[in-house]
């Protein structure tokens, strides 16, 4: 017959290489990694089962699980380093070995800098006023933010490429398990909105959470797709960098998906044209453009169709974009015709979770209709149905004052909009950002 302890064990070894996850066999759980796994709290029953019996969290777990909020040293210590950014170009003229040694050294940089990253966000959450910090919503994903930090800081030395192999399949998992934090982030809020006194706070937040979390996502896909690379070899890739990136095709791509689904929920869409520098091509990293271009189009798709219901397909006015490149950087303005933003809403749209949608009264415009067509998810580093939280505008701005540039929206009331998108240029030869 086991011991009481030694079945606690078990639980605890079933439990953590599910969770420590692909790395089986391999993981080395620590006193303070078993203190959290014991404290950790899944949504996935799975974790619990063991011999066929339920794991049942008693109420002396339930009662750590609260303490576990507090008592963090190794998050402490962690969030009082400062993060080491890099620029892209960094990234990019690192170089690479033909033995391999960048893909440790980069997996070397992750494994120290991700847990002060995520220390940095815990921290944040701790300074949530008390009432929005509670809210289930935002804590379970307080709670995920926790989870990646142990994972990581508890992970052994990365010294050869069977250690960097595992420490991928972490990243993989984790990158997973955060996918819907975007959205968790935007439900979390709105349920807790009445409770928020002071806006700028929640703006804050949200600003330095999701452009902390672009940052940390980029740097994991980077490493991944450099592992990748040495398996397989993309051609064009260096990490997540497109080192000849054709904007007019990343363009073409989302504006076929935004017709696509306005196609299927309206039976019409306006025609999207492109123009200006259409063949310029440069190094950059295409995965907050797979963020922001479809958000601003949906923007633009939506209020032509609103205010022109009963146009038929031929004769609604076109979304028009204008790729303009220089060596500093590149604009990419999107114009539609949906009659502007009326004067008294103008100073809110940049707001987290300022929309109109759903306000109509037409049959036509119900929650049905415009709610399905952001149901479809896209697979930028923000995906996830977001229709009408009202983030697109203020995540795609945030995003883009994070790499440099900038989000503004021109409007003419009783006309249209125009959006100017601009970014700069990451190829070293003037100042970018550093993610
Ligand atoms: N091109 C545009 N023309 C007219 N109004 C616009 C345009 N772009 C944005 N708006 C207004 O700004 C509001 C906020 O836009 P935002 O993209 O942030 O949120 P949303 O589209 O309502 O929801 P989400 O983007 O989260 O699905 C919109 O609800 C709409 O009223
Ligand atoms: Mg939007």
């Amino acid at each position: 017959m086991s011991s009481p302890l030694l079945e606690k064990s078990k639980v605890l070894g079933c439990f953590s290489s599910r969770i420590l996850g692909r790395r089986a066999g391999r993981s080395k759980v620590t006193p303070n990694c078993v203190y959290f796994l014991e404290n950790y709290k899944s949504s996935d029953k799975s974790c619990y089962i063991h011999h066929g019996a339920e794991f049942k969290t008693s109420p002396r777990v339930k009662a750590r699980t609260v303490q576990s909020f507090y008592n963090q040293s190794a998050i402490d210590i962690a969030a009082a380093k400062p993060s080491v950014r890099l620029t892209p170009a960094t990234i990019l003229y690192s170089g690479k070995s033909p033995d391999g040694s960048h893909i440790l050294r980069s997996a070397q940089y992750l494994h120290k800098e991700l847990p002060v990253r995520l220390a940095h966000r815990v921290a944040g959450f701790r300074s949530l006023p008390f009432i929005v910090g509670c809210n289930p919503t935002i804590l379970s994903v307080h709670e995920l933010y926790i989870r990646a930090f142990y994972m990581i800081n508890e992970y052994p030395q990365i010294t050869d490429f069977e250690t960097e192999k595992g420490f991928c399949e972490l990243l993989q998992g984790l990158l997973e398990d955060h996918k819907d934090v975007v959205t968790d982030l935007a439900a979390g809020f709105r349920e807790c909105r009445k409770h928020i006194e002071n806006e700028e706070l929640v703006r804050n937040f949200l600003d330095r959470t999701l452009t902390s979390r672009l940052g940390l996502r980029m740097l994991a896909e980077h490493h991944l797709g450099l592992h990748n690379e040495n398996d397989h070899g993309h051609g064009n890739f260096v990490g997540i960098i497109n080192v000849s990136m054709k904007l007019k095709d990343v363009i073409e791509k989302w504006a076929d998906f935004v017709r696509q689904v306005t196609m299927h929920k309206y039976g019409k869409s306006p025609a999207i044209k492109l123009n200006g520098h259409i063949n310029a091509v440069f190094p950059y990293i295409q995965a907050p453009l797979d963020y922001i271009i479809p958000e601003l189009l949906k923007n633009a798709v939506r209020a032509t169709i609103e205010s022109h219901l009963d146009t038929s397909e031929e004769s609604l006015p076109p979304v028009t974009i204008t790729i303009a490149n220089n060596d500093v950087d590149f604009i990419i303005r999107i114009s539609d015709r949906g009659c502007g933003i009326p004067h008294h809403l103008l100073p809110h749209i940049m707001e987290y979770h300022f929309t109109t949608a759903g306000d109509s009264t037409d049959h036509r415009l119900d929650g049905g209709l415009f709610g399905q067509i952001m149901m479809e998810p896209t697979d930028g580093p923000a995906s996830g149905p977001m229709h009408g939280f009202g983030f697109g505008l203020p995540t795609s701005r945030a995003y883009a004052e994070y790499l440099g540039g900038s989000l503004g929206l021109q409007t003419m009331q009783g006309i249209g909009t125009d959006a100017y998108l601009r970014l700069r240029h990451i190829d070293g030869k003037y100042e970018s950002f550093r993610i």
